[in-house]
This record gives structure tokens, C-alpha cells and sequence, in this order.
């Protein structure tokens, strides 16, 4: 019997990966004072070393880039320290990890930024719900747009974070421009109504992300860096006016960066707006980006294997099977059942249903 491709090397920009099973980016919220990632992370993380690459979660590239309490930084020389003796631990079990670099955006509050100041964002458009805060869940406020002479000042938060991530001995990184952060917001027309070259026509609202994977590319070449979407992005309130056309146009321009891969997260549920414009993310997408393309959300071993089969997609991204089955691929190898996950401890911050599966 033929082995199932899933469980196939694939060439990965330099890295020959022994399978293309992927752990996805999860935030677990299990970073410490200062968001310094505390030691249990290397336990985690290291337990998940047979994936074929680990996404670590998203880190905030500054201290402005922090929204959720307890969730790590790459901006401190602490933080760089820490995330070293993660890497180191699942390097020695020959492992590789990526680090995701995050800026929220908007999607912060008062009470978690520096000195106090608004979140920022590309328009003063407010999210919709509530925001955990050292004070307690508080409505979300109305964000500060950015004032066109800061755009380089972010770019340069990028860049840094990108250097940091290097010194900490990541084998690459993953730029989060999904799920409604500072990124997609500039990207999607529902949160940005700007009118200088950063906003309006879709060549200005994706202007942001190119020059960050761009300042990115430069401090590690382009095939370590992969960058990360939701086209379908209504989560965290987001909302874009024709996303085929926004995205399309977007993984066209990443084409001639020659990144290490493109990430793209599939909805969840039927979303109805975008039904006319998209039915499935990933083999649409397919035929505009000619690099190689890992696809997520919701899959399992058998439909992991048929998309990839069917040439729709290279490489596959687990996100909560990887939480509850650290020897995800073990399980897959030998078809051993899967341990459900406990939604209840995803953020608790413990060791209990993180490093005890
Ligand atoms: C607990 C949890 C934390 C997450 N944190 C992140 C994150 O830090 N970055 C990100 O891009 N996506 C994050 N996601 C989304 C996952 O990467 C993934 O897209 C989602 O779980 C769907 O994949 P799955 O069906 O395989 O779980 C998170 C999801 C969960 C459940």
C-alpha cells in the first residue's frame, strides 16, 4: 500500500520536511509577566516536534502590537531568551519552528497598550463585542487611525521582530495577515476607509502588507518567510466588499516574492456574503499562486490527504487536533484514534490541558 501523501517529505523553501502534517499557529496564552514565554512553552512545543513544522503562536512584533493579556512578545531581549530555549528544545528532537509575527491593530484596548493610548488601526472603525483587560472585559473603543508618516515606523516594527525572531533561533517566520488583525484590516475595505496611498483602490490597501513581507524578505531571504490569510474573514468583525477580487489581487502580487509558502485558513462555517464570490478558499486561490500553498481549518487525515491528492494544496495545517494529540502524526501513521480536545483550557494559562495530553 502506497503511504498516504500527508505523511510524505516535501521540500519547504531550504528545509526538506519529513511530512507535510503542519501544526498551526495557536495562541495558548501560557506567556508570563512581560510576555516572556514561560518554560512550560518549551515543553509544549517540543512535545509537537514530529510535525512536519510547528507554526509557534502569534507574537507581538512591539508593545504596541499586544491584545490579548498572557500571549508572548518578540520585542524584549527577555522574550528573546526565552523563545531560545523553545527553539533549542525542539531543534534537539529535529523539529522545526516558525514564529508568527502579530500586530492586532485595532483589536486591542486603552488598558493593554503602552502608556495608555488608543489601539491603532487604519481608520477609526470600532469592532463589534468586548476585550478582556487587566481591569476586566471592557467594550471595545473606537482605534486611532495611523497618520501616513507612521506606516514606516510599523514596517520598521515588522522588521525588527524579524531580526528578533532570527536571534531566537526560529527557522523561519509567518506574518499574520489573517483573522482581523492590524494587517487585514488594512487590507479589507470594511476597516479601511483611508484615502492616501495606504488606502481606496485594492493596489493601496494591500500596499501595507507587500512592504512588511517585503522589509520581512530582507532580514531573512524570502524562502523563509510565509505569510498567512483569511479570505474569508469575517472573524474579529471584518468585512471586505469583494474579497476575490481584494485577495486575488494580493496572492497575484505575492507571486513575485518568492516566499516560503502561502497559508490560507478556509471558513468555518458557510459564510453568506461570500458565497458569490467564494465558494472554497483554497482551490481558488490554487490557481493564482504558483508557490507552495498549505491549507487549513477543519480538515482531518482523510480530507488532509484528499485536497492534497486532488493538486489543491501542498502542505496541511492542524490546529486544534494538534492541541489534544501531540503525536498527531503518530496517530495518522498507524490510524491510532484522536483525543478530543478541551475547549475549557485552550486560554487558562496552566499546564493542565497543555502539556498533559
Ligand atoms: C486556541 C486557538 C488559538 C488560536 N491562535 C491562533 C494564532 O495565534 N494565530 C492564528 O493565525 N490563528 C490562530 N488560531 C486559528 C488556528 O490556527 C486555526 O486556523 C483554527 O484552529 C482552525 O483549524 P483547525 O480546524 O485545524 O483547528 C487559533 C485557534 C484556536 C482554537
Amino acid at each position: 500500500m502506497s503511504v498516504p501523501v500527508l505523511l510524505t517529505p516535501y521540500q519547504l523553501g531550504p528545509y526538506n520536511i519529513p511530512n507535510r502534517v503542519i501544526m498551526a499557529p495557536l495562541t495558548r496564552r501560557r506567556a508570563g509577566k512581560r510576555n516572556v514565554p514561560k518554560s512550560m512553552m518549551a515543553t509544549y512545543y517540543t512535545q509537537r516536534s514530529s510535525a512536519g513544522l510547528i507554526i509557534a503562536e502569534a507574537s507581538q512584533i512591539s508593545p504596541q502590537g499586544i491584545g490579548y493579556i498572557d500571549t508572548p512578545g518578540i520585542h524584549s531581549g527577555e522574550q528573546i531568551q526565552a523563545w531560545k530555549k523553545v527553539t533549542d528544545s525542539v531543534h534537539e528532537e529535529c523539529g522545526k519552528i516558525f514564529l508568527q509575527l502579530w500586530h492586532v491593530g485595532r483589536y486591542s484596548h486603552s488598558l493593554l497598550q503602552p502608556d495608555g493610548q488608543l489601539p491603532v488601526a487604519p481608520s477609526p472603525v470600532r469592532a463589534k463585542g468586548t476585550v478582556n483587560t487587566p481591569e476586566g472585559y471592557k467594550d471595545r473603543e473606537t482605534p486611532r487611525a495611523l497618520k501616513s508618516e507612521e506606516i514606516p515606523g510599523i514596517v520598521d516594527q515588522y522588521r525588527v521582530a524579524a531580526i528578533n525572531a532570527m536571534l531566537a533561533g526560529f527557522d523561519a517566520v509567518e506574518i499574520h495577515g489573517a483573522n482581523g488583525y492590524l494587517l487585514d484590516q488594512f487590507l479589507q475595505d470594511g476597516t479601511n476607509h483611508r484615502d492616501d496611498a495606504y488606502g481606496g483602490p485594492v493596489e493601496n490597501r494591500a500596499r501595507l502588507m507587500l512592504e512588511v513581507t517585503q522589509a520581512v524578505a530582507k532580514v531573512w531571504s524570502s524562502d523563509k518567510v510565509g505569510i498567512r490569510l483569511s479570505p474569508s474573514g469575517i472573524m474579529h468583525d471584518m468585512y471586505d466588499s469583494n474579497p476575490a477580487i481584494t485577495f486575488g489581487y494580493l496572492i497575484e502580487q505575492l507571486n513575485a516574492l518568492n516566499l516560503c509558502y502561502l497559508h490560507l485558513i478556509e471558513p468555518l462555517e458557510p459564510v453568506d456574503h461570500l458565497k458569490q464570490y467564494l465558494k472554497q478558499v483554497t482551490p481558488h486561490f490554487r490557481k493564482i499562486y504558483k508557490g507552495t500553498l498549505m491549507c487549513n481549518a477543519g480538515f482531518d487525515f482523510d480530507t488532509g490527504n484528499k485536497i492534497i491528492n486532488d493538486g489543491n494544496a501542498d502542505l496541511v495545517a492542524y490546529g486544534k487536533l494538534f492541541i489534544s494529540n501531540p503525536d498527531l502524526v503518530e496517530r495518522f501513521r498507524t490510524g491510532a484514534p484522536l483525543r478530543p480536545w478541551d475547549k475549557s483550557t485552550f486560554y487558562t494559562g496552566g499546564e493542565r490541558g497543555y502539556i498533559d495530553y
